[in-house]
C-alpha cells in the first residue's frame, strides 16, 4: 500500500486540493492518501467551509502554525511538519499552488528524500518582489512530478532546464472544482439574497501585500472602488489581511451606498456573484482563471500575471496599479467594449484524474 500525504494550508490550496483527493479515492485499495493542514488559513470562511462545500476529507493531520514572518511561518511548519512526515515515511507529497505552506511542505519532504509532486508548476510572474514567486522558484526545483496547468508552464520549465520527464500538462485542478460545482453555482441563490441584478454588478477581491499593505495604495485603492459603486452596485468580500489593514488605516467610514462590504464568501456563493456578474476586479490568482473560464470580464489590478494564458486566450485585463487605469478599463467594460474569450487547453474538468494516473502508474 502506496501512502501519499498532501500539505495545504491557504484558501486556494484546499480548492486545488480537493479533486486530487477525490481522484486518488479511486485508487483506494492501493492508496492511502491523508491531509496535512498546516493551520496559515484558520477562520471558519477561511478553511473550514472549503471542506465542507467541497466534500473534501477531514485534515489528518494539523500543524496550527499561522501568522508571523515569512521565516517565522515558514520555520514553524517546517519543524511541526518534519515530526509528521518522520513518523509517517510517506512515498509521496503533493504540494499544490504557491504558498508558504507550499515552500515549507517541498523543502522539508525534499530533505527528508522523500519524493514530492507539485500541482500548478512551472507558473511565473518573473517578479521576485513577490513572495509566490520564490515559493514557486524552489517548489519546482525540489519537486520530482511537475503538474502544469497551462502552456507557459511548460515553457518556464524547459527553460530552467527541468528534466522533460519530470513535466507533465495536466490542465488545472482549480477547474476541476468549478467544472464539478458548476450546477450549485448557478443554482445559487446569492445574487437574489443580495438584492443583486444578474450583469448589472462588480465583484472585487484584494489581498496582494503591494496593493493592501501600505495606506496610500489601499487608501486609493478604496476611492476608487467606491466611484466605480455610483456606476454599478460593487460586492467587495473581504480578505482577513484586507480588513484588518482597513481598520488600521481607518479606511471604512464614509463609504457609498452601493458598495457592499462583506466578509470572505464560501466557495459556492462566491463563485455565484462571479458567474452572475458584469466584471470582477481582483488581484487573485486563481479568481483570473475562474473568470476565464466562466467567460466573465476580469480586471487584475497587477503589474504582471503568472498566468498569461488568461490573457491572451481568456477574458482577463491586465492593467497595472494605477488607479486611473483601472477605473477607465472598468468604465470601457461598463459601457460594453469587453473581450471575448475561450476556455484554455485542457482546463476540461479532468486535470486531477490525469494526475492520479500518472502518479499510479509510476
Ligand atoms: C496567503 C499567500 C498568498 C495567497 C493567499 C490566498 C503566502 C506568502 N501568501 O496570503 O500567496 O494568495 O494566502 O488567500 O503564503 N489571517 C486571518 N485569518 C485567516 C487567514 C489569515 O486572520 O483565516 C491573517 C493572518 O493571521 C495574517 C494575514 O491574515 O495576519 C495574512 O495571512 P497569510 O496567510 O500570512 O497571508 P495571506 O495574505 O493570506
Ligand atoms: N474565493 C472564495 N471566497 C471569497 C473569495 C475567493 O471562495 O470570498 C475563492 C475563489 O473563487 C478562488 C480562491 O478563493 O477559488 C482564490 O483564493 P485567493 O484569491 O485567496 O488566493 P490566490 O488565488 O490569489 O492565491
Amino acid at each position: 500500500m502506496k501512502k501519499i500525504i498532501s500539505v495545504v494550508g491557504a484558501r486556494p490550496n484546499f480548492i486545488k486540493i480537493a479533486p486530487v483527493a477525490k481522484a486518488l479515492k479511486k485508487y483506494r485499495k492501493e492508496v492511502k492518501h491523508q491531509i496535512c493542514h498546516t493551520g496559515q488559513h484558520f477562520d471558519k470562511r477561511m478553511s473550514e467551509i472549503f471542506f465542507d462545500q467541497l466534500k473534501m476529507p477531514r485534515p489528518d493531520f494539523s500543524l496550527g502554525v499561522s501568522g508571523g514572518s515569512h521565516a517565522e511561518q515558514t520555520a514553524r511548519i517546517m519543524l511541526e511538519l518534519e515530526k509528521v512526515l518522520a513518523e509517517e515515511r510517506p512515498d509521496l507529497v503533493i504540494v499544490p499552488g504557491d504558498v508558504n505552506s507550499t515552500l515549507a511542505a517541498a523543502l522539508v519532504a525534499s530533505k527528508m528524500g522523500i519524493p514530492i509532486a507539485h500541482v500548478e508548476a512551472g507558473l511565473r510572474s518573473f517578479d521576485k518582489s513577490m513572495p509566490e514567486e520564490i515559493n514557486r522558484i524552489v517548489t519546482d526545483v525540489v519537486s520530482d512530478y511537475l503538474f502544469v496547468s497551462e502552456h507557459s508552464g511548460m515553457r518556464n520549465l524547459r527553460d530552467e532546464g527541468m528534466d522533460d520527464s519530470k513535466i507533465h500538462f495536466v490542465g488545472n485542478t482549480m477547474i476541476d472544482s468549478l467544472e464539478a460545482n458548476y450546477n450549485l453555482i448557478e443554482e445559487c441563490s446569492v445574487t437574489k439574497e443580495m438584492g443583486l441584478k444578474p450583469a448589472n454588478y462588480i465583484v472585487a477581491t484584494f489581498h496582494r501585500p503591494s496593493n493592501v499593505d501600505n495606506p496610500e495604495a489601499l487608501g486609493e485603492l478604496i476611492d476608487t472602488l467606491s466611484r466605480l459603486a455610483k456606476e454599478r452596485t460593487l460586492v467587495f468580500p473581504v480578505h482577513p489581511r484586507t480588513h484588518k489593514n482597513i481598520e488600521r488605516y481607518g479606511l471604512n467610514k464614509n463609504l457609498p451606498k452601493g458598495l457592499i462590504i462583506t466578509e470572505p464568501l464560501g466557495y459556492i456563493e462566491f463563485l455565484s456573484l462571479v458567474r452572475y456578474a458584469e466584471l470582477v476586479i481582483t488581484d487573485s490568482g486563481g479568481i483570473q482563471e475562474e473568470t476565464t473560464y466562466m467567460g466573465v470580464q476580469c480586471i487584475t489590478v497587477r503589474k504582471n500575471t503568472e498566468r498569461p494564458v488568461t490573457i491572451d486566450v481568456g477574458t482577463n485585463h491586465l492593467v497595472g496599479t494605477q488607479m486611473e487605469k483601472v477605473e477607465k478599463t472598468a468604465l470601457d467594460i461598463l459601457g460594453g467594449i469587453t473581450k471575448p474569450g475561450r476556455i484554455p487547453e485542457m482546463w476540461d474538468g479532468k486535470a486531477a484524474k490525469r494526475i492520479a494516473e500518472i502518479i499510479m502508474e509510476s
